[in-house]
């Protein structure tokens, strides 16, 4: 399987500093040894699609509605998303649970729309710091993912991302460590080999970088990662698909 390097753009760019950004990266970096997602925010989802299409690399939304639709002022539903042909959509994000109260079962709902639509959920997961330092990491990792695939059926495996995103690693410069990592992966593989039959790949987010790339990437059951603030420059992500790629080959 390929290496997935996802860039989440949060909120971030105009349409032409997106579409100025993708050129960049497409220069840089046109090997398609990685498969790269890009997920810009709502305004430049269309003209990234259409800049995109037909092309290898693959586009997503950072969000969806929980509900197919009604009077939610300033929300966007699956089903809207849908014509813009996406591949993925981010779910459960811990910025998205923390800023705006998304809960396990909202989480759960929104797994549910984006599939009724063939868009594959990349769901979010992770521990606070509080919850690490109280020992209660591998209970929020259980809880998190038995909540989000509730009642999924598991032909939808196929469909569906996970990313390990420790909430006190993300933005902050300081990624989870080597067994860290190994720990919450492992314990994420086993949880959606009790739900689905199939594998699932696995992502890693929080503070990934052009020095911590190469060590990450080649840790037992990580098949990419979702990358913030170094996906915002050329250089930075496309020096990580670099160093991704080296290891791989
Ligand atoms: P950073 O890479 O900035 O830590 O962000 C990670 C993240 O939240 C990706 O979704």
């Amino acid at each position: 399987m390929k290496p997935i390097i996802a860039a989440n753009w949060k909120m971030n760019f105009t349409i032409d500093e997106s579409l100025n950004l993708i050129d960049e990266i497409i220069k840089k970096s046109p090997s398609n040894e990685a498969e790269l997602i890009f997920f810009p925010n709502y305004i430049s989802l269309r003209s990234v699609q259409q800049k995109l299409f037909d092309s290898a690399y693959k586009v997503g939304s950072q969000n969806v509605h929980h509900d197919e639709s009604g009077a939610f002022t300033g929300e966007v539903s699956a089903s809207m998303l849908s014509v813009l042909n996406l591949d993925y959509v981010i779910i459960g994000h811990s910025e998205r649970r923390q800023y705006f109260y998304e809960s396990d079962d909202q989480v759960n709902q929104k797994i549910k729309r984006a599939l009724s639509v063939n868009i594959k959920p990349v769901v979010c997961i992770g521990e606070t710091i509080d919850q690490r330092k109280s020992g209660k990491t591998i209970e929020v990792l259980t809880r998190q993912l038995n909540k989000a695939f509730e009642e999924i059926e598991s032909f939808n495996a196929n469909m569906i991302l996970v990313a390990y995103e420790p909430v006190w690693a993300i933005g902050t410069g300081v990624s989870a460590d080597k067994n860290q990592v190994l720990e919450a992966h492992a314990l994420i593989k086993q949880t959606l080999a009790s739900i689905f039959s199939e594998n699932i790949p696995i992502l890693y987010g929080g503070s990934v970088n052009a020095s911590n790339a190469f060590e990450l990437i080649n840790l037992n059951n990580v098949d990419g990662f979702l990358i913030g603030g170094a996906s915002l420059k050329s250089e930075s992500f496309c020096q990580i698909i670099e160093n991704v790629l080296v290891e791989n080959n």
